[in-house]
């Protein structure tokens, strides 16, 4: 791992800590420090200087946390430390890691007490832009400013001349420019999540955010939604941005306009800046719980005459090496995602209990279910939804009978994206989430390599602790 701003500040504690490493490279000389990562209540501005500063939750201090970067094959190794006033966990969002490790509380490990740590180590197989974020009542956790980018290059990356991250969030904030405590609304859970007032790209007001590029440079953009709710649909005017990855893999370069991005989605862009010196440029937001575009983040073109390119060579990234679902032979199961306001479902099963949706919704907060199944606060009582045979070729018919859109995110694993609503999808791109529009079914395939107890839920939070969750066994 390359040093990661600020994870390094705690070694001493890291170094107290660390075991010796089997079958380590260096035979002599200290064990390499273990990494900490704290995550803990902390004070940023994330709106303009005329307003205070926001009370939130960070990692190591920081909205959103330090970027990890890893090569491919690298071991992901790190201590996490939990000094918030809630338990929580870590999720390191698409990566095929095992079960152990997957964060998810009850199902793969114990919540992290207030005061507690866990120790989160496993192999990053695939190169791609990823995240991490608590999977412990993230519909509060990742709204209070819980979340950061994981990156593992490739080998061989694309030419360009300079990449950036951004991940983009969005917060609730009362006049005070504090976080306005109200989690768990129904009205929130049933409609479209708990949007925010306040959108921030890498935690800065994104009607302030800006970033200086030079004419004729070519940016690789790694695009996150890290917001608990909102889909964001991006603009770039006078650009023309190509995708070369979706959810961190490789996909047939295409032009995408806008780049819709559903919470928990990523985005690798190629951006080639070929608008004149000196001249502003918005990217903007036409996300669809917007009435107007809204800025995002500015491109201010140098002064400095542009750049001349001598190859502006290929951007395509190598191809994906994931195991190919064969959709002649996979089994297919179709998933139903039911319930919300405007929807069609009058009663869901419980924790064995069938009961009516005013119930569930008044006595347990639900207002969603998977075939006519809720599952709430990952009750490892829950019956699985599918159990496959490791090594199964699996596709899935999900099927969104509701009036809201739904971020479907299945952990560890990576699908492929085949059809919508029964047409094909031009470039079959892979993902890990995979946003279905109201009423539309998505077809996804892949292999169920993995054994454990997966999570498929939506990731717009509240959705999700509203019951829209399931499991899928590996055995
Ligand atoms: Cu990014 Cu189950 O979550
Ligand atoms: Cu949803």
């Amino acid at each position: 791992m390359r040093p990661a701003r600020r994870l390094f500040l705690h070694r001493t504690l890291g170094a107290a800590l660390a075991a010796p490493l089997a079958g380590c490279r260096l035979a002599a000389g200290p064990p390499p420090p273990l990494p900490v990562l704290t995550a803990r209540p902390a004070l940023r501005q994330i709106v303009p200087a005329e307003w205070p500063a926001t009370p939130v939750w960070s990692y190591d201090g920081e909205v959103p946390g330090p970027v990890l970067r890893y090569r491919q094959g690298e071991r992901l190794r790190i201590l996490v430390r939990n000094d918030l006033p809630q338990a929580t966990t870590v999720h390191w969002h698409g990566i095929r890691l095992p079960h152990a490790m997957d964060g998810v509380p009850h199902l793969t490990q114990p919540p992290i007490a207030p005061g507690g740590s866990f120790l989160y180590e496993f192999d990053l197989p695939d190169p791609g832009t990823y995240w991490y974020h608590p999977h412990l009542r993230s519909h509060e956790q990742v709204a209070r400013g819980l979340y950061g980018a994981l990156i593992v290059e490739e080998a061989a990356p694309p030419r360009v001349d300079r990449e950036l991250v951004w991940v983009l969030s969005d917060w609730r904030l009362d006049p005070d420019a504090t976080i306005r405590e109200d989690f768990d609304r129904l009205f929130d859970s049933s409609h479209a999540g708990r949007l925010g007032n306040t959108v921030t790209v890498n935690g800065r007001f994104a009607a302030d955010a800006a970033v200086t590029v030079r004419a004729g440079e070519r940016l690789r953009l790694r695009l996150i939604n890290a917001a608990a709710a909102r889909i964001f649909a991006l603009r770039f005017p006078g650009h023309a941005p190509l995708v070369i990855a979706t959810d961190g893999h490789a996909v047939t370069p295409h032009e995408a306009a806008p780049v819709v991005l559903g919470p928990g989605m990523r985005c690798d862009l190629v951006l080639d800046c070929l608008q004149p010196p000196g001249s502003r440029h918005t990217v903007v937001d036409e996300g669809s719980a917007r009435a107007d575009p809204a800025p995002v983040i500015a491109l201010h073109y140098a002064d400095a005459p542009a750049l001349v390119r001598a190859d502006a060579g290929p951007v395509a990234l190598p191809a994906a090496r994931l195991p190919e679902p064969d959709t002649a032979r996979a089994v297919r199961h179709v998933i139903e995602i039911q319930g919300g306001a405007m929807g069609r479902l009058r009663e869901a099963e419980l924790a064995g209990e069938r009961l009516p949706l005013q119930r569930l919704a008044r006595e347990h907060g639900i207002a969603w279910a998977v075939n006519g199944v809720a599952m709430k606060d990952h009750a490892a009582h829950h019956r699985p939804l599918l159990t496959l045979a490791r090594g199964t070729h699996c596709l899935l018919v999900l099927r969104n009978d509701t009036a809201w859109p739904h971020p479907m995110h299945l952990h560890g694993h990576t699908f492929r994206v085949l059809a919508r609503n029964g047409r094909p999808t031009p470039h079959r791109e892979w993902r890990d989430t995979v946003l279905l529009e109201a009423r539309e079914t998505v077809e996804v395939a892949f292999v169920a390599d993995n054994p454990g107890l997966w999570m498929l839920h939506c990731h717009i939070l509240d959705h999700q602790q509203a019951g829209l969750m399931a499991t899928l066994a590996v055995r």
